[in-house]
């Protein structure tokens, strides 16, 4: 647009049209996107065939790789249709005017052999700054097969990985059946994900919906997640990060952690989940951190009205996760967390539970209009605690607070 109107410029009445183009184009911000010159990269114009058995990696890849090395504006397209892919890397750095747009409207079926992908990645984005992603299509990554092979230490390939890239904007879309985690968004800033379905069978191992590690300015929100394993889980050096209207379950419920298990993990902080429902998950709040830890502190943790129905353990903090050996314990520094407006059903008889290290108190906890009635095998609750300084409860407190 710019171009063309400087090329106009000669002719006084031209210049004025392209004037009031130009006003147009400001009174509408999305029509703006349309207007500008926008090309757009459709990846069966780069020999896709989308006929759901073919490798189509190559041609998405080399889709982006001509975008993103173009000037202007730029939409990578995957029009509907469904296209199966193995690995697929996209990276940056991006000539292209920002954001970078890749609108997935069909289906990606990921390649089942997970033995195939060289980096435990299905799609990777990775040295991007300023892209959107979305289109309403789904990410289908046909797990079954993976799940059979997989254990607690097998790391199964990821179906969508965010990594040092900065200034994202995910939204609608669907992922489907990963055969390992749904999504990492590591070592990143500055990210947006909203209207996500993540989906998977309650039985699939290690499906976690979406992780952070080192993921720092993050809102997720308007999502819904059910899988075999954790909800959204933070990890380590994520900090600003707010959760807000996520509904989760089946699964692990929603987590901070788990922190300590690698010797050069960091802090995390100022962590809020707002206005979140589980059903049927294993945990609700929860924080949980691994004994043989590195020196690290969680601070600033806040779960806020959250509804639970039928939940396991609806707030817990576990210092001694995958430890039998109560004698080992976390150097985590757990510090500053808000249970507030908690409320629903539980199956556990001890709905809350702070089991802290004994050599690093949990400090500062506030627990403020608790409500949690027992349902099924639950008969009665209490609260118990190990370990932990300065619980603060306000409001009505059932089960009443712990004395520690
Ligand atoms: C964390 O991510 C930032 C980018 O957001 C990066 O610069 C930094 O090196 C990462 N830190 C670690 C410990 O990996
Ligand atoms: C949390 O936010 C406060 C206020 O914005 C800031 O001072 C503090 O450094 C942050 N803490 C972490 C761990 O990021
Ligand atoms: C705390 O965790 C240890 C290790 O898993 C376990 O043995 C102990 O029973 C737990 N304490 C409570 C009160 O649940």
């Amino acid at each position: 647009m710019a171009t063309s109107c400087v090329h106009m410029m000669g002719s006084l009445a031209l210049s004025i049209s392209c004037l009031i183009i130009i006003n147009a184009i400001a009174a509408a911000g999305e029509q703006r996107r349309l207007l500008q010159a926008e090309t757009v990269y459709d990846i069966t114009k780069y020999g896709a065939k989308g006929d759901g058995t073919t490798d189509d990696a190559m041609s998405f890849i080399q889709a982006w790789r001509a975008g993103c090395d173009s000037k202007g504006g730029v939409r990578i397209l995957i029009p509907p249709g469904k296209f199966m892919m193995g690995e697929v890397i996209l990276s940056g750095e991006c000539t292209a005017t920002p954001p970078m747009i890749v609108d997935i409207q069909g289906t990606l079926l990921a390649n089942p052999d997970p033995s195939s992908y060289s980096n435990e990645k299905w799609i990777l984005i990775e040295h991007v700054d300023n892209i959107k992603i979305t289109g309403g299509g789904t990410l289908n990554a046909q797990g079954a097969n993976a799940w059979k092979y997989a254990k607690e230490d097998a790391h199964m390939p990821v179906s969508f990985t965010f990594q040092s890239s900065k200034n994202g904007d995910i939204s609608n879309l669907n992922l489907l059946d990963a055969m390992g985690f749904h999504s990492k968004l590591i070592d990143s800033d500055n990210i947006k994900v909203t209207k996500m379905t993540i989906t998977a069978p309650e039985e699939s191992p290690n499906t976690d919906g979406i992780h952070l590690s080192n993921a720092t300015n993050v809102e997720i929100t308007d999502t819904v997640i059910g899988t075999g394993d954790d909800c959204i889980s933070i990890g380590t050096g994520s900090k600003n990060v707010l959760i807000k209207n996520v509904k989760c379950g089946p699964g692990h419920g929603l987590a901070v952690g788990s922190l300590g298990k690698r010797p050069d993990e960091i802090s995390v902080g100022n962590i809020t989940f707002s206005s979140c429902s589980l059903a049927g998950t294993t945990n609700g709040a929860r924080i949980k951190s691994y004994h043989k830890s590195p020196v690290m502190t969680a601070t600033n943790i806040v779960f806020e009205d959250i509804t639970l129905d039928n939940v396991k353990n609806p707030i817990i903090i576990d210092q001694h996760y995958f430890s039998k050996m109560v004698a080992e314990q976390s150097n985590v520094k757990i510090s500053d967390v808000h249970f507030r407006r908690i409320k629903g059903t539980t199956i556990s008889e001890i709905p809350i539970l702070f089991n802290c290290s004994t050599t690093n108190p949990c400090e500062n906890i506030e627990l403020a209009d608790i409500d949690l009635k027992p349902v099924g095998a639950a008969k009665s609750v209490e609260s118990v605690c190990v370990s932990a300084i300065g619980i603060k409860p306000s409001g009505t407190v059932n089960p009443p607070p712990p004395k520690c």
